[in-house]
């Protein structure tokens, strides 16, 4: 949603019988503003987090006590990280579930990061964009902007995959419109753009793997509840 580097969190419990064999609960979590948001959340449910909050370029920090190891990944590689199991809970913008269309279960809507998905413009295209014929959509997200103009609206487009800064494509004739997603509208306004349609709502999603959700579904549902408590 922000930044493309991001965490991946692991979290190793202890089992009941008193840890003769300890199982990897692993939770993987995009950086940024999410991830300061997700700390917060796994502090509060007393996992100590602490060495996370400090600034270093580990990509793995531990809870000893609690048996919790926290892995730094890219935001997007997040859903990635959960589906092949490396990670068995994910915290994860909604924007980058539904373009990566990972096969997880999505537990929790944490309500923060949230923003929605848009399109948007320069404000002469506002009453045009229908009439526009095989317009030139400039986005990072490919997929939501292909299942929204081909299937929800049927019209055919031509997506330019951007990678950040995608306010700009319109302003230099790249694209006609863009699909991006929208928090303050600050981003927008500065560049003389406005919001046409809004294609959805987007909030952190807690995400958990399929196969860990039977194998560890204790374990997993009580950081889920813990967690759900918090919002
Ligand atoms: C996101 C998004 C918009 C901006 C929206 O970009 O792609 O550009 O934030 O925020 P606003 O409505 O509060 O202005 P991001 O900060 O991730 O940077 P990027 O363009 O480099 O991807």
């Amino acid at each position: 949603m922000s930044d493309d580097i991001g965490i991946l969190v692991y979290i190793i419990m202890k089992n009941d019988d008193g840890g003769m064999s300890m199982k990897y609960i692993t939770i993987a979590l995009a950086k940024g503003r999410l991830a300061d948001l997700s700390i917060e959340i796994f502090e509060s449910i007393g996992l100590n987090c602490s060495e996370m909050k400090e600034k270093s370029r580990k990509l793995i920090f531990t809870d000893e006590e609690k048996k919790v190891k926290f892995i730094l990944v890219k935001a997007s590689d997040v859903p990635t990280y959960v589906e092949y199991g490396a990670a068995d809970i994910g915290i994860v913008g909604k924007d980058t579930l539904l373009e990566e269309g990972r096969n997880l279960y999505e537990m929790v809507n944490l309500k923060f990061g949230a923003c929605k998905m848009v399109v948007a413009g320069p404000q002469e295209l506002k009453d045009e964009l229908d009439n526009l014929n095989n317009k030139r959509v400039a986005t990072k997200y490919p997929h939501i902007a292909r299942d929204y103009f081909q299937i929800k609206k049927g019209q055919t487009i031509e997506i330019i995959k951007l990678n950040g800064s995608v306010e700009l494509a319109p302003l230099v004739g790249l694209s006609e419109v863009i699909v991006d997603i929208v928090e303050s509208g600050k981003t927008l306004h500065e560049n003389g753009l406005i919001v046409f349609e809004e294609i959805c709502d987007i909030s952190a999603r807690l995400v958990v793997n399929r196969v860990s959700m039977k194998m560890e579904k204790e374990r997993i549902m009580e950081i889920v509840k813990k967690v759900k408590e918090k919002i």
